[in-house]
């Protein structure tokens, strides 16, 4: 049976959906079989961020009784699998929520990790992807606004029940008007599980319609999300080799 982790944030824009596919890819460079949920179902990104824009049959699908989980998952170039949500606006309405964890349950049967990726806010979706979780990974920038929305989805989360794998401090400047790590880890008292730098690569890779450690694998930011996948994966971090030969000047 899967681990079922989620990707939340409460503040949007901060770096969810870049997070679930880099965390995603990592692992499977770990030889772990992952599925990555869009359950952002209004304004979806994974499909758009990964070039898949327009499928047949997507999560909206099945969550409206459709269409089976089995026929709404999607193989990427790369091999990283993806459940999108519906880009069309007919499908906007009249889904249930309810039947999201249910619908990852059974996602659990399929791989490794089913790697959720939340909207925004705290709406009928978060709350059944929260519900959903077996863990929860919370992603914000080091700025209050994204920090206090952050620990509202920590309440919210722990109110549920639910345990707080880590936390993900993205878009990293290591700048002095930024909050300091060691703030955010007790606002949120939660552990910080990586830092992720601002880099132009996230961009690029978006532009190139892939996960960054796939387009630029020795860019910093795959490094950190390389790491990040070790430790939510338990195992020592183990240099890739393209890595290593880097640092010698190969
Ligand atoms: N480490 C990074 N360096 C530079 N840009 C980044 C980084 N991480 C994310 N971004 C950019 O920040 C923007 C928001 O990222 P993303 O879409 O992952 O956030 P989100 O939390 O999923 O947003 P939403 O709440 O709207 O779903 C995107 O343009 C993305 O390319
Ligand atoms: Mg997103």
């Amino acid at each position: 049976m899967a681990r079922i982790i989620v990707i939340n944030s409460g503040k949007g824009g901060v770096g969810k959906t870049t997070t679930a596919i880099n965390l995603g890819a990592s692992l499977n460079k770990l030889n772990r079989e992952v599925i990555i949920v869009d359950a952002n179902l209004n304004t979806p990104n994974i499909g758009l961020q990964l070039g898949a824009p327009i499928v047949p049959i997507t999560l909206n699908h099945v969550l409206k009784g459709k269409a089976e989980i089995s026929e709404a998952i999607y193989e990427h170039a790369s091999g990283t699998k993806i459940v999108p949500s519906s880009l069309s606006i007919k499908e906007l309405t009249k889904f249930n929520t309810k039947k999201i964890p249910e619908i990852a349950r059974e996602l659990a049967t399929m791989c490794d990790y089913v790697i959720i990726d939340s909207a925004a806010g705290f709406g009928d979706e978060v709350i059944a992807v929260v519900e959903a979780a077996d863990e929860i990974i919370i992603v914000t920038n080091p700025e209050m606004p994204a920090v206090t929305d952050a620990l509202k989805a920590v309440k919210v989360a722990r109110s549920m029940g639910k345990e707080i794998n880590g936390v993900i401090v993205t878009r990293h400047n290591n700048a002095k008007y930024e909050m300091p790590l060691s703030s955010i880890k007790s606002m949120l008292e939660a552990q910080i599980i990586g830092v992720i730098p601002e880099d132009k690569a996230v961009k690029e890779a978006l532009n190139m319609r892939d996960a960054v450690c796939h387009t630029h694998p020795r860019s910093r930011v795959s490094r950190k999300y390389y790491e990040i996948a070790c430790k939510v994966d338990g195992r020592k971090v183990v240099v890739p080799r393209g890595f290593l030969s880097r640092l010698m000047g190969n």
